[in-house]
């Protein structure tokens, strides 16, 4: 993956590469834009090719093209705040699955979306999972419940209601969801926490924009810290992890439950 140069026929010269570059790689100085050095510093952000009125820069192996569409230039015209509002407060964690699997074309039209979440400095070093087995599934919910009530001593918080779903469940963990998305990190900081957690919300909204229904799965996250097995059993690689259910929701929700206002300093809520 590298961006290649200018295609200097297209180029009108109004710099806006420059001035988007965040890595300053384009050379001011000199009177053409240079890519010099370029391996080792451009974090293929593709900024420049965003910003580029003429469609002028070169780039090769992003295994994917510049989308342009219509709307672009004013986002908001596509969703406005109003739907955005009902569309985020009607965003719910769901535990009530029908039993019919997603078609594979729906599951990959989440997991594209999920592609395209921003990363910190543009590394994407996740990996991606569908599991869909039930036997796994089974037993990756047998080992978590054992890590977590019996590695990490959560017994006395977790015993009673992880009882009380092995009896309405199968699969109780997974509330018997048809697949569950799990995204790793070969990463070990904390970066990669929250390059999941964004990774996985544009999952869930995108599942949620297909008609389906998702839920996080933090069981999954804790245990696999303290259980390596996990990640084996899950078929996926990396140090952290993080997961989420998704079905087709067998539930609906007739309003948006209320939530407090946590006060913002600088800034006065009524
Ligand atoms: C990081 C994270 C981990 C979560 N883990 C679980 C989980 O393991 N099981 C579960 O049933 N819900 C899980 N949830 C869902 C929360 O319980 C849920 O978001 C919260 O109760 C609010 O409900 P809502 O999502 O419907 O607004 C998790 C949510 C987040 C953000």
């Amino acid at each position: 993956m590298t961006i290649v140069g200018i295609d200097y026929e297209k180029c009108n010269g109004c710099r806006l590469c420059i001035l988007e570059c965040r890595f300053f790689i384009f050379d001011e100085a000199k009177k053409k834009v240079l890519f010099e050095d370029l391996d080792n510093m451009c974090s293929l952000c593709g900024h420049c090719i965003a910003v580029c009125p003429q469609d002028a820069i070169i780039y090769e192996d992003f295994g994917d093209e510049a989308f342009p569409f219509e709307g672009i230039e004013k986002l908001d015209s596509i969703v406005p705040y109003d739907n955005l509002y009902k569309f985020l407060r009607g965003h719910r964690s769901i535990r009530h699955y029908k039993k019919k699997e997603i078609p594979k074309e729906t599951l990959k039209k989440v997991i594209d979306l999920m592609q395209y979440a921003p990363t910190g400095s543009n590394l994407r070093l996740e990996k991606y999972a569908v599991v869909s087995d039930r036997e796994i599934l089974k037993s990756l919910s047998d080992m978590v419940t054992d890590t977590l009530l019996n590695t990490l001593g959560m017994r006395a918080q977790y015993g009673k209601s992880f009882e009380a779903r092995k009896k309405k469940y199968k699969i109780p963990l997974f509330y018997d969801a048809p697949h569950v998305i799990i995204v790793s990190s070969m990463l070990d900081i904390r970066l990669a926490d929250h390059n999941i957690g964004i990774i996985i919300t544009y999952g869930r909204l995108a599942a949620q924009s297909l008609g389906l229904g998702t839920c996080w799965n933090g069981y999954i996250q804790m245990a696999s810290q303290h259980n390596k097995k996990i990640m084996k059993l899950a078929g996926v690689r990396g140090n952290r992890l993080g997961a989420f259910m998704i079905g087709y929701p067998n539930i609906t929700f007739k309003r948006a439950p209320p939530r407090s206002r946590k006060p913002v300093k600088g800034l006065k809520l009524d």
